[in-house]
């Protein structure tokens, strides 16, 4: 009599827009994996961004915890994903947990695994900024995940060598790239980046850090407003709004109806990667933005103190501006203005992958014990 054939099961948790975006390729591949049954488990810490990101890449959850409410507390979002993941790892008992990156999903998903006795493997793994105030929470989460996992998923040497630094044992770290890159290769089609839109220089901007809200974010959109401004006419200001009340608030207050200003609720990621390769440069206090700009060809001006991902510094696509409003203004209208200075932040490697850091991921869960 044939035998069902033996798979290892594995839930990969994801409960935000860019978890769902960097674990697309690995579950993609896992699932072209003849010896991994892949589940898709949406704690749903955002609701609509997690489908719209999923949506591209043909994903549907199978299990959803639908924790997400209106200006939500980490907290509470903490409590309610140990709550509802609970009986699923206790039904399902996986081979792995997989979750990705630094959300309190990630931290909560894999302190719930690791109270029921489920092996924890990290995707993007070891990525440290040194400061625990920024980003918050998240340097704290990825921190949490790290001591709960036993399979590290390193983007880069660099969060490597932190990992070793922690006391992970060497052979629980693999360096795979990072995923974002096969999901741009998966998404966008390649074409010449072009700064032009309509006539009109493009300058794309998303924000949405929790250390900023208040004061820093009100800086930042004002001197957004003030480079419409200054640049009316010439360019076009393209910012997608992030559905967090601290954002979006303050966003409407200070640019809504600026002149060259588009506010846009978010975007679908094939439309947002394809406005993002056609801008001159992009102001943003992203992780994925971060990741994203050397695939795409184009400089981001990092509305932070400190970056986790000092590779885009050192490899010359991105700056930290903070939330200064004079050197955000000074150093957009340099990018916009100054040929060679624009030239200089656009010539170097991309130092996070190849996109084939799915493929990795897949065959180091079928293989690792
Ligand atoms: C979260 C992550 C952050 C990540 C970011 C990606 C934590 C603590 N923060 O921050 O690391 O960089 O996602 O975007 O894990 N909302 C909606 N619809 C949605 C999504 C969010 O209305 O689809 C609104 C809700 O009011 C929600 C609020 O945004 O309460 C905040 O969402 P939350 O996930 O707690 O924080 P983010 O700022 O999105
Ligand atoms: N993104 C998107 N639509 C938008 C804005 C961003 O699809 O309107 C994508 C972007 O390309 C990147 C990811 O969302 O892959 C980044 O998510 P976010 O900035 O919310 O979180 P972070 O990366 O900072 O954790």
């Amino acid at each position: 009599m044939d035998q069902p054939p033996l798979t290892k099961k594995v839930f990969f948790v994801m409960g935000t827009r860019p978890e769902a975006i960097k674990l697309a390729p690995a579950v993609e591949a896992a699932r072209r994996h003849g010896s991994l049954t892949a589940l898709l488990v949406s704690t749903s810490q955002h609701r609509e961004m997690l489908r719209q990101a999923l949506a591209p890449f043909g994903l549907t959850p199978d299990i959803d915890l639908d924790v997400m409410t209106a200006n939500q507390t980490p907290a509470r979002v903490a409590a309610e994903v140990l709550r509802r993941l609970e009986p699923h790892l206790e039904r399902e008992r996986p081979a792995w947990t997989v979750v990705q990156g630094d959300t309190t999903t990630a931290l909560a998903a894999a302190w719930g695994s690791f109270y029921a006795g489920v092996p924890v493997a990290h995707v993007e793994a070891g990525l440290r900024s040194g400061r625990m105030d920024s980003p918050f929470p998240e340097e704290f989460n990825r921190k949490g995940v790290a001591v709960a996992a036993s399979l590290h998923f390193a983007p880069t040497e660099r969060a490597r060598r932190h990992l070793l630094a922690e006391g992970a044992p060497d052979e629980s770290i693999h360096v795979v790239g990072n995923t974002i890159v096969d999901a741009v290769h998966r998404i966008h089609a390649a074409g010449t980046p072009s700064g032009e839109a309509g006539g009109r220089t493009l300058v794309l901007v998303t924000l949405h850090r929790r250390e900023s809200f208040g004061e820093p974010v009100r800086r930042v959109l004002e001197a957004i407003r003030e480079l419409a401004r200054e640049r009316e006419g010439s360019v076009r200001i393209v910012y997608p709004v992030h559905p967090n009340p601290s954002v979006d608030r303050p966003a409407r207050e200070i640019l809504g109806g600026v002149p060259g200003v588009d506010l846009h609720p978010p975007l679908d990621y094939p439309d947002f990667l394809a406005l993002f390769s056609r801008a001159r440069l992009v102001l943003s206090d992203s992780g994925g933005v971060q990741e994203e700009a050397p695939s795409l060809g184009v400089p981001v001006l990092i509305l932070r103190d400190v970056t986790e991902r000092p590779e885009v510094v050192e490899s010359g696509w991105g700056k930290l501006v903070g939330t200064d409003a004079d050197l955000i203004l000074a150093e957009s209208r340099r990018l916009l203005d100054d040929e060679t200075a624009w030239k200089a932040m656009t010539s170097g490697p991309n130092p996070f992958g190849d996109g084939k850091s799915g493929e990795r991921i897949a065959e180091l869960l079928a293989t690792r014990p």
